[in-house]
């Protein structure tokens, strides 16, 4: 049995959260760490579940905390928990298996970016209704990037008006995630990377500064700062 958001929806988004978390230091599962008295993944689902067009939210949890996030999230939003995998990719595929054939887009979004605006989630999933295949949100890169040596030899200058910086939801017509992950090898850190290794022709549309990846302790203070003084 999957739990239904809204009939006319047609997106499914799929939130693998059943990462660790062992850069942002000691303290359980990454989607769990408190931000403003609240768990990440309370946060990121919360904002998904206020997106119109998404029928169906899939959780990725540690193993162990399945009934946990279950109980944690139903209050909120009607949401289906599955038990994620030891890589993010077997987390995906997992909450992917349970998608009904008959949701034509599947969006895929980390716990991680809990601030990420509903309005970021419409705009994927319109690019993919429009009939991309697959989309990303990406912002330009502001730093200047070098490639370098393993002993910090700097080696040159990358061009940086051609770098993206991506984040997530990415969107994909439902077929095609499917397909891709099918014919996955090797694991990747997102999904439009096994798209590419496909061959499918994958979309940028402008993400957006909230949708900032909470990874490191400094991402947590700018995220209390953002929910305190911020647009929410
Ligand atoms: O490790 P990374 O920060 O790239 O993880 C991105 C997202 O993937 C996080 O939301 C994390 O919880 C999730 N993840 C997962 N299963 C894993 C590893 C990571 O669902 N085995």
């Amino acid at each position: 049995m999957t739990a239904q958001l809204n009939a006319r929806g047609d997106v499914a988004v799929l939130v693998p959260a059943a990462g660790a978390g062992v850069r942002l230091g000691p303290g359980g599962p990454k989607a769990l760490r408190l931000l403003a008295g609240e768990p990440l993944l309370v946060h990121a689902v919360r904002r998904v579940a206020a997106a119109p067009s998404v029928r169906m939210i899939v959780v990725a949890a540690p193993a162990a905390d399945v009934e946990a996030v279950s109980e944690l999230l139903t209050p909120i939003t009607p949401v289906s928990v599955v038990a994620g995998g030891a890589e993010r990719q077997e987390s995906v595929g997992r909450a992917l298996a349970v998608v009904p054939a008959d949701v034509p887009i599947v969006l895929v979004h980390d716990a991680a970016r809990a601030l990420t605006p509903p309005d970021l989630i419409e705009s994927v999933a319109s690019a993919v209704r429009a009939g991309r295949p697959a989309v990303i949100p990406t912002l330009p890169v502001v730093d200047t990037i070098k490639e370098a040596s393993p002993e910090g030899l700097v080696l040159g200058t990358v061009d940086r008006s051609v770098l993206r910086s991506v984040q997530t939801p990415q969107g994909f017509q439902h077929q095609v995630l499917a397909a891709a992950h099918a014919a996955a090898s090797d694991p990747l850190t997102d999904d439009a990377g096994l798209a590419e290794k496909a061959g499918i022709p994958v979309t940028c549309v402008l993400g957006s500064e909230l949708a900032l990846k909470i990874t490191r302790p400094l991402d947590l203070v700018i995220a209390e700062a953002l929910l305190a003084h911020g647009p929410f």
